[in-house]
């Protein structure tokens, strides 16, 4: 967040962050002008108390440090961080300021180049005092801004911009210009708030709805200038951009929640951004890199043998990692619950990775799992949305999903982004196993691309539908769903989301299994979610679903049939049809997940629950 204007700024921003919490909460820190030419910044990690707390505040609480002038800055800016690089620290806590201080920096996003240009900055004797990609562009602005100061911050800004590649939203302040702001963005999203004699910038209109309600948004690779005066918005070669002013008439409790009643639906709708900054900068000079690595290669080639652990919706993410690291590295993949695989003696040695996926990294099964694995000599990789978190720390690699925070208890979209995460660990181990050569790494690599494109269809296309059939379904005593191949744990996820949220006894089934016993559960008007495979795929098993669905129709089953848009063999059998894009075999079970992540929500809505709070569940679960 941002503001120039005429109140304290501390305070707004202060006021500010306090509604973007839900947008990261793992440290803070605000940026004001000092009142002598110079920025004063306080930064603190946890959650916005630890940093109120460090705040000056007249002396009054006689904890806080800093000038009182700071109380009467009315330029300013405050972040709250969801960290990607460097852990949840006070000094990874943005604002990031040069070597001078006079320059101030918050960002969202990752500087996917950041590694070059802090080896160029430091080539130049730059001293570099965080472990974040943001810091750079703190140090390039100094830089670009001192080159030709009369050209203004704008012009410094775009020259900065010039340089980062990946996705940053960044707000800039300077010193030498105290009643100005500048912020660019590309990729996370930014909005202006436009007061009288005052300006906002911020990641959502949450923050200063509080101060004035008319807003404008900012496009793809914009620049605004704000000044108490105004906002000058143009694009990233400085011409004159477009944008698009509205006027919020959210409350503020739909404001914090992007429109919706409840962040489970934001999140749902966030699934895009997800998964791109998931892939973002893990495909380096042609070889997908992870986030962390403390093995050498020669210890990763040693890998014979490969176990996933994870609980609950990261089970069902995990048993997808099964069908693409067998199928792209030819190792054998085993897939347990964390709480199972811990107390069973598995056979486990130097040449076994354990794979744990836990999108909090916290989860107290999952993490006794990884210690029992390494105390069994055992190397073990974490899948993690939580930067710093217990499991990752305790492994010897990581690779994190960027999907943000996660208010809701139920996973959506970190669920998808660690399916995500998990082909990226195949493709990793392939191009170690040497199982795929560069350009199929790089082919495949490429179609876990497209399914940012294939999901934002999916959420245009079949939400409004899907919730109509939820409301017209939302009474059943029972569903039950079905899949095969990779569309089984597809089906387990979307029984346990209803279950989680609508209290509905709801179970998932490899299709194949219906003959051995869950076909006596069919019964006249039970709904059943099939997921159907790609009738371009493998034939055989297209054709064997279209067997399973005649077979419960012909007990009386209403049959809800998630299939390949164009897939017209189905269209007969399914009494109502829920069409995704014909996307390849390991990409569907992404797009084939929303429309039952959507459907749970609505039905546990329309029987009136707490779709964010679902009855007796937390969203990490620290006990065993
Ligand atoms: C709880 C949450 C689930 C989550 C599971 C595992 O049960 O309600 O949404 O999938 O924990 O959590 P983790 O943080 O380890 O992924």
């Amino acid at each position: 967040m941002g503001y120039v204007g005429w109140r304290p700024a501390q305070e707004v921003l202060v006021n500010g962050l306090r509604r973007l919490e839900y947008r990261g909460y793992d440290s803070a820190g605000v940026a004001v002008a000092d009142g002598k030419g110079g920025l004063e910044v306080h930064r603190a990690a946890g959650p916005l108390d630890n940093l109120v707390a460090v705040l000056p505040d007249d002396g009054v609480a006689g904890t806080a440090s800093g000038s009182s002038a700071a109380l009467r800055a009315t330029t300013g800016m405050g972040h709250t961080r969801w960290a990607t690089h460097g852990p949840p620290t006070d000094r990874n806590a943005h604002p990031h300021t040069d070597a001078t201080g006079r320059v101030a920096v918050v960002h969202n996003g990752i500087i996917e180049n950041f590694a070059a240009l802090r080896a160029e900055l430091e080539a130049e004797g730059v001293e570099l005092t965080s472990d974040t990609d943001t810091e750079v562009a703190a140090h390039l602005l100094a830089r670009a801004f001192a080159a030709d100061p009369d050209a203004g911050l704008t012009a410094a800004v775009r020259a900065v911009v010039a340089r980062l590649q990946g996705a940053f939203t960044l707000v800039f302040t300077h010193a030498e210009r105290p009643d100005e702001i500048v912020a660019a963005r590309r990729s996370s999203p930014l909005v202006v708030g436009v007061g009288q004699g005052e300006m906002f910038v911020a990641s959502d209109v949450a923050a200063f709805i509080d101060h004035t309600r008319d807003a404008v948004e900012l496009g793809q690779d914009q620049i605004v200038t704000l000044t108490p005066e105004g906002a000058v918005v143009t694009d990233f070669h400085g011409e004159t951009a477009k944008t698009r002013p509205f006027h919020v008439d959210w409350d503020i409790e739909a404001a914090e929640k992007g429109g919706h009643d409840f962040f489970m639906l934001k999140e749902i709708e966030e699934q895009p951004t997800a998964l791109a900054d998931t892939l973002r900068g893990h495909l380096v000079d042609g070889r997908v890199v992870l986030d962390e690595q403390r093995l050498s290669d020669q210890e990763l080639r040693d890998i014979d043998k490969v176990f996933v652990v994870a609980c609950g919706t990261a089970y069902h993410a995990g048993l997808l990692a099964k069908y693409a690291i067998e199928h792209w590295c030819r190792i054998p993949v085993e897939v347990e619950v964390a709480s199972e695989f811990r107390y069973r003696d598995p056979v486990l040695d130097r040449s076994t990775l354990v794979v744990a996926i836990s999108q909090s990294g916290e989860t107290a099964d999952t993490l006794e799992a990884v210690r029992h694995a390494r105390e069994q000599k055992a190397r073990v990789l974490a899948i993690c949305n939580t930067n710093g978190a217990q499991i990752p720390r305790e492994s010897d690699a990581v690779l994190y999903t960027h999907a943000g925070p996660e208010v809701g208890v139920a996973a959506t979209k970190t669920f998808t982004a660690q399916v995500i995460a998990c082909y990226l660990v195949g493709l990793a181990l392939a191009q170690t196993f040497g199982t795929k050569y560069a350009d199929e790494v790089a082919r495949e690599y490429a179609e876990l691309e497209s399914s940012t494109d294939a999901v934002a269809r999916v959420l245009e296309a079949v939400v409004e539908p899907t919730r109509a059939l939820a409301r017209e379904l939302a009474q059943s005593k029972a569903v039950l769903f079905l899949g095969r191949h990779v569309g089984f744990p597809v089906a387990l996820e979307g029984a346990l989301k209803l279950k989680e949220l609508a209290y509905m006894h709801a179970e998932g089934f490899a299709a194949g299994e219906l003959k051995h016993g869950p076909i006596a559960l069919i019964e006249q008007g039970l709904p059943v979610v099939v997921v159907m495979p790609s009738p371009k795929g493998r034939a055989i098993l297209h054709q064997k679903l279209l067997s399973n669905i005649r077979e419960i129709q012909a007990r009386g089953a209403r049959t809800i049939v998630v299939a390949e848009e164009g897939d017209e063999t189905v269209r007969p059998f399914a009494e109502h049809l829920i069409e995704v894009p014909s996307v390849s075999t390991l990409i569907q079970p992404l797009v084939a997940s929303v429309p039952l992540q959507v459907f749970a929500a609505e039905v546990a809505r329309s029987r009136g629950y707490d779709v964010d709070k679902p009855r007796n569940l937390a969203k990490s679960v620290t006990v065993e």
